[in-house]
């Protein structure tokens, strides 16, 4: 069995692929054969030991896949082969409240993750997929639709006429966008390339800024009435725009560190217009369960702008590192 691992130190050129002996389920454990993974800018950090350069090597890199249970071990009543799963980004973060730990379980980080044509996972740690999702589709869930599902519906809840911003047209904006609509909410969404503007448009944006023509888009958006929900996924550079974008009240979900993570940010507006404040960390099992039955009842699909075959994993980093991309970066196992 062939698997992808990280090894000999950081780098795209250090991603490798090595001959395995196949694993057998122990009890409790369910063997999935993976047919999808996706990309995620997080994916990017850990390969190039930005994301932690402590992290031991070897590493099955990616958190994010989706496969069929080929066997499992004993005392599983959850799975039985030929079921359609993906695995849950935390593997211990079942429902409830996030909690100190569930970090550790983190595929692809703190564990081994799921570019690997075999993986070995706790019964517990895994979703079925949507049944009108391809194992394409159902690859790109784990990450970015599950932390655009936590941002949007888990906090407070979105409702329909409210107005939500989402920055870029990476994966989980693109997410947020997409769920956005589905709730009956407006969306306005930035971008800095025309050619992605007109796709934002095309999936229901009303307004698309480019955010390097207008550095002061927060501004704009404010002076024109604001919006509840910003999703920001920019970081340091672009919070104080997404402060001042957001209405009196609002909320304002700290997700991405697209502009790096440390900075100086003026806080005024957090406790002059009472707003939320909160940060996003993925999200737990129940969390992807329920955004599944809303993907499910609104034939939601994931926008995928390009696959690649496993072998080409260095090409599609190398692709997400460009930013040329439009929503999921996905790639086949088999
Ligand atoms: N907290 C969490 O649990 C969590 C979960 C998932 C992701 N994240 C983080 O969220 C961020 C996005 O992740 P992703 O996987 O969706 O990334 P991605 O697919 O690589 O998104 C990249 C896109 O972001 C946009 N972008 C870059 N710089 C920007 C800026 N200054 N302002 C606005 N947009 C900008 C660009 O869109 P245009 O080309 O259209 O301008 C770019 O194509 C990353 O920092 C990631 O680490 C966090």
């Amino acid at each position: 069995m062939k698997q992808a691992v990280i090894e000999g130190g950081f780098g795209l050129d250090r991603v490798v692929w090595r001959e395995v002996e196949a694993a057998a389920p122990g009890p409790g454990q369910v063997l999935v054969g993976v047919r999808a993974v996706s990309l995620n800018y997080r994916d990017l950090l850990v390969v190039k030991g930005r994301y932690n350069p402590k992290m031991p090597l070897p590493r099955v890199p990616l958190s994010d896949g989706a496969g069929q249970v080929l066997a499992v071990g004993e005392g599983v009543t959850r799975w039985k082969a030929g079921d359609r799963v993906a695995g849950i980004f935390m593997q211990t973060w079942l429902s409830g409240a996030y909690e100190e730990g569930h970090g550790k379980s983190a595929l692809g980080g703190a564990v081994d993750g799921m570019l690997s044509e075999e993986v070995v996972l706790g019964a517990e740690g895994l979703v079925e997929i949507p049944a009108h999702l391809s194992y394409r589709e159902g690859a790109a869930l784990p990450c970015a639709a599950v932390t655009a599902w936590h941002a949007l519906f888990e906090r407070r809840r979105l409702g329909p006429g409210q107005t939500v911003l989402v920055q870029g047209s990476g994966g989980v904006s693109v997410f947020a966008l997409q769920l956005a609509r589905m709730a009956g909410a407006r969306v306005i969404a930035t971008s800095r390339s025309e050619a992605k503007r007109e796709r934002l448009r095309a999936l229901g944006a009303d307004w698309v800024i480019d955010y390097e023509a207008v550095p002061e888009w927060g501004k704009l958006v404010g002076k024109a009435g604001g919006v509840d929900h910003v999703v920001e996924v920019g970081g340091v550079r672009t919070l104080e725009q997404s402060l001042a974008a957001v209405r009196p009240g609002g909320q304002v979900s700290v997700i991405g560190v697209l502009t790096g993570l440390a900075g100086e940010v003026n806080l005024a507006p957090v406790l002059h217009k009472n707003l939320h404040l909160e940060g996003i960390y993925v999200g737990s099992r129940a969390m992807f369960e329920s955004l599944n039955r809303a993907v499910t009842q609104a034939h939601l699909h994931p926008v995928i702008d390009a696959t690649f075959a496993a072998e080409d994993i260095r090409t599609a980093l190398g692709f997400m590192e460009s930013a040329a991309h439009f929503g999921k970066i996905v790639l086949e196992i088999r």
